[in-house]
């Protein structure tokens, strides 16, 4: 005889926190999945938040309290599994209902660890803008301890599923997936029940309908940033820059610097440089590397205040952040293509490629940097044009 034990939404949402734990960490450790590492995180906050409520709101045998019980529980149900005479329960054992909670816990904190590491390090996600590179790199470890230790749990876990299954005998995984157990009626012995049977809850309903509002909300707002950048020129990532009330904001471009900065070169983007680099470019436009391009003070004014308001110091790009970190303190370069760092990104890229006739000069970023208009060099979206 069998009695269901797991219901459906259990069963999913174990299944699915499995397939997103699986999902991030194939994802993770390269940034050409990192979008795709963090649409993971996200599904699987959702999911924890769905089994909170369900904790509180499931059938009985998804509900916490019928499988959160103290350490002495714990300490009591690992002794006699370790003579393998543990008590057989319908639900989740004392110490399984703790691997629960560590785990529901565990997402979460990795989640939060995660976007400030998002945000800090690549100027993506929810907090872009608001939180230092230095903060991202912080948290960055933390993530990653956390996911260690994750991991570490993940397999103790499944190892005591495989003792249940094969040494114990009670083929544990299968009910995780048919829902079904043996009936505790037939079982001769060692039955241990934390909480005598009592009736699902009404608001199992509205649990339901939340988690569909929260699954709707998710699919609407979670997905990280789009950025995907097409080679038509279409780009929906926008580069952001802080502004001075500390909020981040889409730039604008001005239609003057286009306009003047564009004729002989293709407009640098203002997140490219710092401040003072563009102060100094400015006020240099009558031997602008060699040729005059000097501007009626009105414009003049207009495209440097535009250059400072979106310089790289405002700007939460990786690209800036990188620039700016590796300008010697005291230079002020003239040059994108003279910082260390372009210069290293680039090193690898041999002369003649820069002399191809699609290419031009290393100054061409839009040939290989289909972004390079509004600020965007993604690795993934590099193309080196034959
Ligand atoms: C008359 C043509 C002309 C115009 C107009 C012009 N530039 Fe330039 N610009 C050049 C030349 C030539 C170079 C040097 C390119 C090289 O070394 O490959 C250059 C280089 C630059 C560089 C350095 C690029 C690098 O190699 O990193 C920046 C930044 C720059 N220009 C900004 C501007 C801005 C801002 C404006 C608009 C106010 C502007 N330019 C308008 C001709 C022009
Ligand atoms: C001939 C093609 C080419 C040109 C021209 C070029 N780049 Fe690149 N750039 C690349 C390649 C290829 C990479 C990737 C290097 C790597 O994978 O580490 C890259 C990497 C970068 C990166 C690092 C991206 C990241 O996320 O790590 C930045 C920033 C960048 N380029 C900016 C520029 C700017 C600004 C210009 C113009 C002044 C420019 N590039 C011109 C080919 C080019």
């Amino acid at each position: 005889m069998k009695v269901r034990v797991w219901d459906i939404p259990t069963r999913l949402f174990h299944w699915s926190l499995v397939a997103a734990f699986a999902g991030a960490f194939f994802t993770s450790g390269t940034e050409w999945f990192l979008e795709y590492h963090t649409v993971f995180g996200y599904i699987a906050l959702g999911l924890v938040v769905f089994r909170i409520l369900w904790g509180f709101a499931g059938n009985r045998y998804a509900r916490f309290s019928d499988f959160v019980g103290g350490w002495r529980r714990v300490r009591d149900y690992l002794r006699q599994a370790a003579t393998l005479k543990p008590p057989r329960y319908l639900g989740h054992n004392p110490a399984v209902g703790w691997v629960v909670l560590f785990m529901l816990i565990m997402t979460v904190s990795l989640v939060a660890t995660g976007i400030i590491t998002y945000s800090g390090e690549e100027g993506r996600g929810f907090w872009a803008g608001l939180i230092t590179r230095d903060t991202g790199i912080f948290f960055r470890e933390i993530h990653d301890f956390l996911a260690a230790l994750a991991l570490a749990v993940i397999v103790i876990h499944v190892s005591a599923a495989l003792f249940h299954d094969f040494i114990l005998k009670e083929n544990i995984i299968l009910s995780m997936v048919t829902g079904t157990k043996e009936d505790p009626a037939t079982w001769s012995e060692r039955v241990g029940h934390m909480r005598p049977v009592d009736r699902p809850s009404s608001l199992r309903l509205v649990a339901l309908i939340f988690a569909a509002i929260l699954i709707g909300l998710g699919v609407r707002f979670l997905p990280p940033q789009e950025r995907k950048i097409r080679f038509t020129g279409e780009v929906s990532e926008q580069v952001k820059v802080v502004t001075p009330k500390g909020y981040t904001a889409r730039i604008k471009p001005d239609p003057k610097w286009k306009e003047e900065c564009s004729p002989c070169h293709n407009a640098f983007h203002p997140t490219l440089l710092p401040a003072a680099s563009w102060k100094r470019i400015m006020d240099g436009l009558n031997n602008h590397f060699g040729e005059d391009v000097s501007l009626d003070p009105a414009t003049r004014r207009e495209i440097l205040d535009y250059l400072v308001s979106s310089s790289a110091e405002r700007s939460t790009t990786e690209a800036s952040k990188k620039l700016l970190a590796s300008i010697k303190k005291g230079e002020v370069p003239l040059k994108i293509t003279g910082i260390p760092y372009w210069r290293d990104k680039h090193s690898e890229i041999s002369a003649d490629v820069f002399k191809r006739k699609s290419v031009g000069s290393e100054a061409n970023c839009l040939a290989c940097h289909p972004g390079a208009a509004v600020g965007s060099f993604e690795d993934k979206d590099v193309h080196v044009p034959d």
